[in-house]
């Protein structure tokens, strides 16, 4: 299947692709998850920040980046000046991933074919919203936005043109940052995610 050769949303609306998304079954994720995740923000955003897929509060909440990893980046947004109220904040991957383990619903990563899939969805909102800059948070945005599976570290940092005349910075992601075991690697690598924060900010 070309996941890229379907038509465009009908309306060309941001409200109208975040409807349409919500009985999407383009992949089989849909069949898990509470509910679609779709991306929030006004839609003359000037920066787009895209995280991986929602997890286990985003599906409960069915909104993106509200749950421990969201609280990590509200706080590493607001000390690098960035307003969340004024950003386009959506995710690579729409339904939640995850196997149950007891009582808990453990997050897996997104296989290449689900990111392929829902990327028509992201396409349609960069092409909507139209940002200067996205900023990918982890190595599924990255893949996402630029197809490339290489090292994010290779990637990191530096803004780079992206299509349509918009620009790309790539960072970590912030669910990286709470999974390291080392507390002094942890602040420098948070130390790291706020630069490249400011960075995006000062760009723009
Ligand atoms: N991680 C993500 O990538 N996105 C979310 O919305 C939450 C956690």
């Amino acid at each position: 299947q070309d996941v890229d050769a379907e038509p465009p949303a009908p309306s060309g609306t941001l409200a109208a692709l975040r409807d349409a998304a919500r009985t999407c079954t383009r992949c089989p994720l849909h069949c898990q998850a509470t509910q679609t995740v779709f991306g929030e923000g006004p839609d003359t955003a000037e920066l787009m920040i895209v995280g991986e897929q929602p997890g286990d509060h985003e599906d409960l909440a069915g909104r993106p980046f509200v749950g421990p990893a969201g609280r990590l980046f509200d706080r590493t947004l607001g000390e690098a000046g960035i307003d969340r109220a004024a950003t386009y904040v959506t995710n690579a991957v729409k339904h939640f991933k995850h196997e149950p383990r007891g009582k808990r619903r453990l997050h897996r990563t997104p296989n290449a074919g689900e990111i392929d899939h829902c990327r028509w969805w992201l396409r349609h909102e960069i092409t909507l919203v139209k940002p200067k800059l996205i900023v990918a948070t982890g190595a599924t945005a990255m893949f996402a936005l630029t197809g490339e599976k290489g090292r994010l570290a290779d990637h990191r940092g530096s803004v780079q043109p992206f299509d349509d005349g918009s620009a790309l910075l790539v960072t970590v992601h912030p669910a990286y940052l709470l999974r390291l075991p080392d507390p002094r690697a942890a602040e420098d690598e948070t130390r790291r995610f706020r630069a490249d924060l400011v960075a995006a900010r000062d760009w723009l």
